[in-house]
């Protein structure tokens, strides 16, 4: 290990990430009572406009009102570049920070945008005796943000999560496509014709640098990494090809746009009983590999060594964290 020791961000479930507009109270009511890890309740881009002021009120009543006991409740504020973002956060944190876990944070660009929500932060915390500091999860969802992303994921002691907002990504990026996640036939690699001339199309993952780019910055500054939506709610194959796509490579969970996509990123990213009984065994065959004064053994005919004792320990302390809750 480095000499640099990472400080983990606050512990937190959050294999699903419910997104309710602010506009709709019966959603949100609905949204305390559901089985989501973390419910975000929506100012940005599910609100039009004209229903900014009314979603502000709506969602402070929500917080203040209703029981979000057993999950973790974020409010999505607006982007720095439009005036409703200072009302957000003062009203928001004023009226309701008793009851608020995070803000999340849109279209992060740069450090500073970090700072400056940080900065308004405390000094309403502080105003208003709220004894707890709320996190923030940044959406990096722009060609800036991820070009800035190592500075932004460092920029206070507040952030828990990134976030991939795949859409906005993809219009920042100017990617040739209009929906919202998941795969894109033209992203695809042709092979080599066979002896019969036959050639393959092999589909590739448009995300994966973005995605795997995320993770990394997120791990390495103690961070959840989280995948963003996947607009086609009525494709749950889909939706879980993406998700599992995104935590093979190491993301916590995923943004849940409709109930019904809730309990399937629950379960995938929740370890599977076999995973975890397969990583316990690796650490009984590492303990006996450890007292036999061995550093690497053969388990099931494949090689494990001291590093297969920290891949499992992430798996068994996922399935704590998951049994705790
Ligand atoms: C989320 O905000 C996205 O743009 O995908
Ligand atoms: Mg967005």
């Amino acid at each position: 290990m480095s000499f640099h020791i990472v400080e983990q961000a606050q512990a937190r479930l959050n294999r699903s990430e419910l997104a309710v507009p602010g506009s709709n109270p019966t959603f949100m009511e609905k949204a305390a009572n559901s089985t989501a890890d973390v419910v975000f309740l929506d100012l940005e881009d599910a609100v039009a406009p004209d229903d900014k002021v009314q979603a502000r009120k709506n969602i402070i009543e929500a917080l203040n009102d209703l029981d979000w006991s057993g999950k973790t409740v974020s409010v999505r504020i607006n982007g720095l570049d439009t005036h409703y973002m200072y009302r957000d956060v003062v009203d928001v944190v004023e009226q309701a920070g008793h009851n608020l876990d995070m803000i999340m944070i849109p279209k992060v660009g740069t450090a500073s945008d970090v700072y400056a929500i940080d900065m308004m932060c405390t000094q309403i915390e502080d105003n208003m005796k709220i004894g707890k500091r709320i996190g923030f999860e940044l959406i990096i969802e722009t060609a800036l943000g991820m070009q800035n992303l190592t500075e932004i994921a460092a920029a206070s002691k507040r952030n828990e999560s990134l976030h991939f907002g795949v859409a906005d990504y993809a219009a920042s990026t100017k990617a040739r496509t209009t929906v919202i996640g998941g795969p894109n036939k033209d992203y695809a690699v042709l092979t080599d014709a066979d002896d019969n001339g036959n050639r393959d199309v092999h589909w590739g993952d448009m995300w994966h640098y973005p995605i795997a780019k995320m993770v990394v910055v997120a791990r390495a500054n103690g961070l959840r990494p989280i995948d963003g939506p996947f607009g086609d709610f009525s494709d749950s194959d889909g939706y879980a090809a993406q998700a599992m796509r995104a935590s093979t490579l190491g993301c916590e969970g995923k943004w849940a746009i409709h109930p019904s996509q809730i309990d399937q990123a629950n379960d995938l990213f929740s370890p599977s009983d076999e995973e975890v009984s397969k990583a316990k065994r690796i650490l009984e065959a590492m303990e006996q590999a450890k007292k036999d004064g061995q550093g690497a053994v053969a388990l099931d005919g494949r090689l494990i060594d001291i590093a297969s004792i920290r891949q499992a320990e992430v798996m068994v302390e996922k399935a704590a964290q998951i049994a705790a809750n």
